[in-house]
């Protein structure tokens, strides 16, 4: 059964963690990039593994991404989720809405029948606007929610992928070429070494806010995103990494 293929990859789990420097590394089966079933089984490792961290009263931010839509899709109640908070970790990254950290972290409170809280910014906006956001009382409120996440959940993409996937402009897209950017997660985007090269402005978590949460999971498969999630990691901030099997043998064999 699925525990069972799971636990056959805890040769490579442990060679994981000792990589990237993590507290916990879980492996499924497969190449996600070639078959959907193994993002699903990523949201199953991903809901599996966050009903034995989640305490009651707790605050849970996620990020939008087909991957973090799959951690959604395969989301049901447990005991003492429906005692718990569900907020989006950031505002709008320009992705289409069932990609969207909102529409993700409505899908989830509701399943488990728990509380949620949303975001209503608009897309990278200017600095002036973003200002004038960040004071509203309302937004102000949701905003502290978000920062004080107890548990974080996001996706890891490669950079130039997401960039384009969120039509970055012309200008954004080169400056992430030129800086060499190879992973973006939550709207920031990194180097191989892990600095940070860009970052979209729009409100919620930010990267220092990552340590004060108990647990920061990334969710990220596939062979195309090896790079990305070793990159992602050089910086630090995060503690878990659920992946695929294609994902972890290349990280794992080095580029
Ligand atoms: C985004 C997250 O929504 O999803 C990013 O904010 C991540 O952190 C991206 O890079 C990954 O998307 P996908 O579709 O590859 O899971």
């Amino acid at each position: 059964d699925f525990m069972k293929e799971i636990s056959g990859f805890s040769l490579i789990e442990q060679h994981l963690k000792d990589k990237l420097q993590l507290d916990h590394a879980i492996v499924v089966p497969g190449n996600s990039d070639d078959h959907d079933w193994v993002k699903q089984d990523l949201g199953k490792a991903c809901v599996q593994y966050l009903k034995s961290i989640l305490k009651q009263k707790q605050t849970v931010a996620v990020t939008g991404g087909t991957t973090m839509a799959a951690v959604a899709e395969m989301i049901k109640p447990f005991p003492g989720a429906n005692k718990c908070m569900f907020v989006p970790a950031r505002g709008g990254l320009g992705e289409r809405v069932e990609n969207q950290a909102n529409t993700i972290c409505v899908e989830m409170a509701k399943k488990v029948h728990g509380e949620y809280r949303l975001l209503y910014v608009p897309d990278p906006i200017s600095e002036e606007a973003y200002q004038s956001i960040i004071g509203e009382p309302s937004i102000k409120e949701v905003l502290e929610i978000i920062r004080d996440a107890n548990i974080v959940i996001h996706g890891v993409g490669d950079a130039v992928t997401m960039a384009k996937r969120r039509k970055a402009s012309h200008h954004i897209l080169q400056k992430i070429i030129d800086g060499h950017a190879v992973s973006e997660a939550f709207g920031y985007y990194f180097n191989e070494e892990g600095k940070v090269i860009h970052k979209v402005r729009t409100v919620g978590i930010q990267l220092e806010d990552l340590y004060k949460a108990n647990c920061v999971i990334a969710v990220a498969g596939g062979k195309s995103k090896a790079k990305a999630i070793n990159s992602y990691f050089k910086q630090g901030k995060g503690n878990v990494l659920i992946t695929d099997e294609s994902a972890a043998k290349e990280l794992i064999r080095g580029f």
